[in-house]
Formats: structure tokens, C-alpha cells, sequence
């Protein structure tokens, strides 16, 4: 399906941003200081940018995992049912686990996964999530860390997308159409 036409307006610089992910990184490495292995879960596809700067600021021994989980709605909209693409490749029953997460939305996405995850009881389980949209929220859910508050715009760049598009976006800007 062919696109509106859009534009990009920039919204948080690549500069911001990384000072911000050496703060988050820093406050995760404190609260984290003394545990033998992080495992850092990414959730696909939106994190991937994010996780990989994130972990190059983690000063703590770390494993790095992926999730996939996939909502089934179109490409601005999420949905509220949460499908697992693909599943963790390790075990994290009594391990320190942190979920790396691009956009709360509704929160129906991070509220499953979570739940998910805490099944498996894991020993710490904590979620940083780049932004938020806490207007948007359905389920109340928030996480440990938090990068940016954001109001309710869609957003694109840093390895989040629109339509599989505006992923290698160096900053993070909002979308808009031009007609
Ligand atoms: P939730 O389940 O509604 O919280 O949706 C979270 C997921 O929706 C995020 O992981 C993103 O993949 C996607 N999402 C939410 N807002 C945006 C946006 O502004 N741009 C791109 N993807 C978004
Ligand atoms: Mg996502």
C-alpha cells in the first residue's frame, strides 16, 4: 500500500540521547553492581539501536538476548493482543534480568512480556524503555527506567520504525504528514 507523503521533524537529537543512555546506564550498573551476569533482554525489532548503545555503557559482566512479540494491529496502531515471535534463547530462572524496550504505548506489549518473563521467576527482573507515552497508557505498567517522556505523536529513527521505514534515523524525530 503506497504511503501519505510525510516529513520528519526532528524531536530528540542523537546527542541528547546519548547522554541520556549513559545516565540510564550508569543508574542500571548501580543497581545491578555485584551480580555475576545482566542478562540484557531486547525486545525486536524497535531496541536494537537502543540495546546496543546501552550495553557498550553497562559496566557490569552482561549476556544479551532477544525477544520478538508482535501485536497484531496495522502499522500506527497497536493492538491488545500480544503474539511471541520469537522466544528467548536462554534460560532466566534465577538470573538478574533487564528488558530493554524502544516505546510504552498502551503498555499492552511490556505488560505481557513481563508477565512472561516473571513466570519463568527470574531473581530481579527490571525494564528500561527508551520513551514513553504515558497519555497513551491502557495498562497500568511503567518502567524501571525510563529515557524520555513523550507526548502523543508517532515517532521514527534510533531503530524504530514506521512501516519498516525510518529505522537508521540517527535521532528521534515525529512524524508528519504533508497531506
Ligand atoms: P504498546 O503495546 O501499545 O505499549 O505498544 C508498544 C509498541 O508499539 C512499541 O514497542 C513499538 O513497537 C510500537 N509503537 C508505539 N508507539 C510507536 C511510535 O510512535 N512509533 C513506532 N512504533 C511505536
Ligand atoms: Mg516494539
Amino acid at each position: 500500500m503506497p504511503h501519505r507523503p510525510y516529513v520528519i521533524d526532528q524531536m530528540i537529537s542523537a546527542k541528547s540521547i546519548a547522554a541520556r543512555v549513559e545516565t540510564l546506564a550508569r543508574e542500571i550498573t548501580t543497581h545491578f553492581l555485584g551480580c555475576d551476569k545482566l542478562v540484557v533482554v531486547g525486545l525486536l525489532r524497535g531496541s536494537f539501536v537502543f540495546i546496543a548503545d546501552l550495553v557498550r555503557e553497562i559496566d557490569l559482566p552482561v549476556e544479551v538476548d532477544f525477544l520478538e512479540a508482535s501485536s497484531y494491529g496495522d502499522a500506527m496502531h497497536s493492538s491488545r493482543e500480544v503474539r511471541i515471535l520469537k522466544d528467548l534463547r536462554g534460560e532466566i530462572a534465577g538470573r538478574d534480568v533487564l528488558v530493554v524496550e524502544d516505546i510504552v504505548d498502551t503498555g499492552f506489549t511490556l505488560h505481557h512480556v513481563v508477565n512472561l518473563l516473571r513466570s519463568r521467576e527470574p531473581a530481579r527482573l527490571e525494564v528500561c524503555a527508551l520513551l514513553d507515552k504515558p497519555s497513551r497508557r491502557e495498562v497500568p505498567i511503567k518502567a524501571t527506567w525510563t529515557g524520555f517522556d513523550i507526548p502523543d505523536e508517532f515517532v521514527v529513527g534510533y531503530g524504530i520504525d514506521f512501516a519498516q521505514r525510518n529505522r537508521n534515523l540517527p535521532y528521534i524525530g515525529k512524524v508528519r504528514f504533508t497531506e
